[in-house]
């Protein structure tokens, strides 16, 4: 039977598994110098954990999710995003006791059921962070520092950030009847998912992609006009310390999110570079949450995160040609001269390894020529030709790839070689 990979989902091995594990790293890196730890939450959670936290009037609940019964009938879903595992996890685990905020971060697998397109996956990997338990403009502004710190560590210079408020729910929802009542006024001049998107959450009709450019939506009522003065002082003073570090950002009222537990700070980073395929493409997302742990019964929480699309970021490094890595498989190449020397070549390749230099041998054959040509493909910087004159004198020819300089070296020369230190006559024929 041929099998192919399901649609949107990936292969990484070689070159793409290089990139992927770049991006974890220096994102692992500059989440920790921001004092966040890591949580690992399960791949699947009971269907509820979503419904209750991304929103019944999200796109990602209402078409996305990948949802099953297990065989004792639980309705169980792969996670569509990492939000809601940490806020139940939150919970859970009574992490509220701890004093102070907690911070966490993840770099996991999600899963939604999208139509597969450029950075648009059905499978694909979020690098994200949550910090839960204060309300704080200086605190949203780090976590967009903290997107914005990773991009650059990364090397990703085109880029712009969009940046909106929702508000108290108290202002969203005055501003959610008002944009109601307007949008019932127009709705023959709008799209089928906006008139659905009408009763369900009318504040997602500004997300449409379709309706985007209408009269209908460019006259459409703006949040600032329903504001409290508290909610604009508190972006204000988010927008004054984004402003101060020096970050390229936009104010757009028209920025809502796709899902529903936002209130006040939401922001976007996108691919900013107009001759480019991926102008517009967003790279991150996220916003403050308030309603999550108590919808887990757990107290009231402030809190505010982002979460980075892995992949999307592998498209735009490539793009940019940031990537860079060595073909260099290996340091060393053991080769063997006859069947009768193998073991011999194997024990100074395991000694080298247990010593971190990294050896490859042709385990098949013990022909010249597939050897040295394993060699060649490695680029291994130093070949080990193993003969019978090694074997009885027990010692190694070495020999380097560049200079082509040889040597026959005894276990205690070929250590200081490779600069070993300490066990060197841990080496066993
Ligand atoms: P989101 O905007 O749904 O937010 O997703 C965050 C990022 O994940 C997107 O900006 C994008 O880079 C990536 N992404 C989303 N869907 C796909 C897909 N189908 N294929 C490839 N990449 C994708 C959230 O998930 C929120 N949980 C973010 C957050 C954390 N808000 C507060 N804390």
């Amino acid at each position: 039977m041929k099998v192919k990979k399901l649609k949107g989902t990936c292969d990484f091995y070689g070159e793409t598994i290089k990139e992927y594990r770049y991006i974890e790293k220096i994102s692992r890196e500059v989440a920790e110098k921001f004092g966040f730890t890591e949580i690992q939450t399960p791949v699947f959670e009971l269907t509820d954990v979503f419904l209750r936290s991304v929103g019944e009037s999200s796109d990602i609940v209402n078409k996305e999710m990948y949802t099953f019964l297990d065989r004792s009938e639980n309705s169980l879903t792969l996670r569509p995003e990492g939000t809601a595992g940490v806020s139940r996890a939150y919970v859970e685990n009574k992490m509220y006791a701890n004093p102070g905020l907690t911070k966490l971060y993840y770099f996991e697998p999600m899963f939604r059921c999208e139509r597969p397109q450029l950075g648009r996956y059905r499978q694909f990997t979020q690098f994200g962070v949550e910090a839960l338990g204060a309300k704080s403009p200086y605190l949203d502004a780090d976590v967009i520092t903290l997107g914005a710190q990773i991009l650059k560590k990364l090397g990703l210079t085109k880029f712009k950030a969009v940046i909106n408020t929702l508000g108290s729910k108290e202002s969203r929802e005055v501003y959610q009847t008002n944009l109601k009542e307007y949008f019932t006024k127009n709705i023959d001049a709008m799209c089928d998912d906006c008139k659905e998107r009408l009763n369900k959450n009318p504040l997602r009709i500004l997300d449409c992609k379709v309706d985007r450019d209408s009269e209908v939506m460019k006259n459409a009522p703006t949040i600032e006009q329903f504001l409290s003065d508290e909610d604009k002082a508190y972006f204000d003073k988010v927008i004054e310390i984004v402003k101060s570090q020096d970050i390229n950002y936009s104010v757009d009222s028209k920025l809502v999110r796709g899902l529903d537990y936002y209130s006040h700070t939401v922001f976007e980073f996108v691919y900013d570079d107009p001759n480019s395929k991926l102008d517009g493409l967003t790279l991150f997302g996220g916003g403050r949450y308030s309603g999550l742990s108590s919808a887990f019964s757990g107290p009231e929480t402030d809190a505010i995160g982002l979460a980075i699309g892995v992949e999307r970021i592998m498209l735009a490094l490539r793009e940019l040609n940031v990537f860079n890595f060595s073909d260099k498989l290996c340091d060393v190449v053991c080769i063997n001269i006859g069947e009768s020397t193998k073991v011999h070549a194997i024990s100074i390749a395991n000694y080298l390894r247990s010593h971190d230099i990294s050896v490859d041998l042709d385990y098949v054959s013990n022909n010249l020529k597939p050897q040295f040509k394993l060699a060649d493909r490695t680029l291994a910087e130093n070949l080990i030709i193993i003969g019978e004159d090694e074997v009885n004198n027990n010692t190694f020819k070495v020999k380097n790839t560049i200079t082509k300089e040889e040597q026959i070296l005894n276990i205690e020369q070929l250590s200081s070689y490779f600069n070993i230190e300490g066990e060197k006559y841990a080496y066993k024929k």
